[in-house]
């Protein structure tokens, strides 16, 4: 059997950090070192002011990372990306596999040179034996090009085994995710060597999960198991909020109806809630990805039939805004709306592919102003995301206010639109949870839900509330003098 005594990660984002953070907390024995050119990500990881924010990291990276009386590190960051490859038995690769944006299959397939570059690397400086392994999501038979690039790059005599191992981890959840998985996916060629890399890499996640939780199956099985895995999840919150639009015309309430089919052992009750769409930087990519592989099969109802979540997803962005307009009278010119959250959901600040990016942009095309905030997104980062995404914000710049609190966001304003389902937004009184392990500005931001009554004070009437994730008592706002719109309500 092969023992794995050093891992490299490449790739410091969002898959690879906490990944790599809790194989290492877990494996005191393996020294792990995550690496990427980004030299601004991997100093940031050096320090307790993390790349990204996710609740109960930093407690598991410092445990690791830092030197304690009783533990070696053996937790690293590096930008030495040549070192660190030569020095590893396993190779983690969590580079980021976005759609193509040039050429052919642009807009939909997954662009695959990250991945490519990274691989090409290592058949340049590898000097041993090494398990490489896709955690990166990547289109079925990448392993095939993988191994094709390193037939070519790398020394006679060395051998490289190619394993797909993808993650399941949802952010603002990611450290309960991978602390507990559902299941450990390890997609092998069935060669002897093949299956001894496999059970190399089992044994890594063999040191907290349980063996039946770690499924070891063929390599692209594992590859398309991934993109699958993307694709019903998303078409559930589709069919949800293709729903959310009858029931709004019959009556229907669609928490009530996500409820009762969520009863059905059979279906389940997880993300069935409705919503303004999904956003993230997964859902999206990866079902394009899949219709473009069904459709470069020649598949091509397959093709339209993934294709059509992506449809309805962007329908009820559309949806949401034309509503906004409809309900403030059909003129949103001169009005100010206070958009409450802009992460693409609660407990992350990350804000690829958000909802609010259409919402804004569309409302901004309207004439509205439009105050912002959200408890951690930075207002750079929020003007960045609307310049690059959005038609309208190079000549809106003016009609655009990044606010510090809601209640400034809501001042002057004729309507507040939650975009994003953070506690504090929220007036049910369940208990708002406390995370330790991150950054000042989030403690604050825990301890205390919004005042509805004090931001009435400060807005124009009449007032409305636009609530894009159905994270409000209606009634109770209503009593404030609020009027009050759900998704899926009439
Ligand atoms: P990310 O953009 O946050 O991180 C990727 C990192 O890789 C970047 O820091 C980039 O600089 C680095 N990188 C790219 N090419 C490199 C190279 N050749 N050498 C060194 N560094 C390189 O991306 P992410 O969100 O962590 O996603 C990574 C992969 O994991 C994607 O394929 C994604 O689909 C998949 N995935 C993401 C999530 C998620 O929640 N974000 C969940 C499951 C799977
Ligand atoms: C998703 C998958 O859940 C995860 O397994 C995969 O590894 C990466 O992609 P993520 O995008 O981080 O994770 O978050 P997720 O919780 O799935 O939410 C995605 C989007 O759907 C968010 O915008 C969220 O607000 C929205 N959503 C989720 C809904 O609108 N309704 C739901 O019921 C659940």
């Amino acid at each position: 059997p092969i023992r794995i005594k050093k891992i490299c990660c490449i790739g410091a984002g969002y898959v690879g950090g906490p990944t790599s953070a809790v194989i290492a907390s877990k494996n005191p024995d393996i020294q792990v070192t995550v690496v990427d050119y980004n030299r601004e990500r991997i100093e940031a990881w050096q320090t307790d002011d993390l790349p990204i924010y996710e609740p109960g990291l930093l407690d598991v990276v410092r445990a690791a990372r830092d030197a304690k009386s009783k533990r070696t590190p053996n937790l690293f960051f590096s930008t030495d990306v040549d070192r660190c490859i030569a020095e590893a038995d396993l190779i983690l690769l969590s580079v980021n596999t976005p759609t193509k944006s040039l050429g052919r299959g642009a807009g939909h397939a997954s662009e695959l040179s990250y991945l490519e570059s990274a691989v090409r690397k290592i058949g340049e400086v590898a000097e041993s034996n090494k398990i490489i392994v896709e955690k990166s999501t990547v289109p079925c038979r990448a392993a095939d090009t993988l191994r094709d690039v390193l037939a070519a790059t790398a020394k006679p005599g060395i051998h490289f085994e190619i394993l797909s191992n993808p993650e399941f981890l949802a952010e603002g959840t990611a450290i309960p995710n991978l602390l507990n998985p559902d299941r450990i996916l390890i997609g092998s060629l069935k060669t002897p060597r093949g299956l001894q890399a496999a059970q190399a890499l089992a044994d890594v996640y063999g040191a907290w999960v349980d063996h039946d939780r770690i499924i070891t199956i063929n390599l692209y099985s594992s590859e398309l198991a991934k993109l699958a895995a993307n694709a019903l999840l998303a078409q559930r919150i589709s069919s949800v909020n293709a729903l959310s639009a009858m029931c709004e015309s019959v009556g229907a309430d669609i928490d009530e109806v996500s409820y009762a089919i969520g009863l059905d052992k059979r279906i389940g009750s997880r993300m069935l809630k409705a919503s303004v769409g999904f956003g993230g930087s997964c859902f999206r990519k990866d079902i394009l990805s899949l219709a473009y592989i069904a459709e470069s099969l020649h598949l091509f109802e397959v093709a339209d039939y993934w294709r059509s979540i992506v449809e309805i997803n962007e329908y009820q962005k559309d949806r949401f805004t034309r509503r906004i307009v409809r309900c403030l009278y059909n003129s949103l010119s001169g009005k100010t709306l206070a958009v409450w959250g802009f992460a693409y959901k609660k407990d992350t600040g990350d804000t690829r592919e958000t909802a609010a990016i259409s919402v804004v942009d569309n409302v901004l095309t309207e004439g509205a102003n439009v105050r912002i905030y959200d408890p951690l997104v930075k207002e750079t980062q929020i003007r960045q995301e609307l310049k690059s995404t959005t038609s309208r914000l190079g000549c809106a710049e003016k009609q655009l206010v990044v606010c510090d609190s809601a209640y400034e966001a809501c001042t002057g304003a004729d309507a507040v639109i939650i975009l994003t389902e953070w506690d504090e937004f929220s007036n049910r009184s369940e208990v708002v949870r406390r995370d330790s392990g991150h950054g000042k500005k989030t403690k604050a931001r825990s301890e205390r839900k919004v005042d509805w009554a004090r931001a009435a004070e400060v807005m124009r009437r009449p007032m409305f509330v636009f609530d894009g994730r159905n994270i409000v008592d209606a009634g109770a706002l209503e009593e404030l003098g609020f009027r009050v719109e759900c998704i899926g309500k009439a």
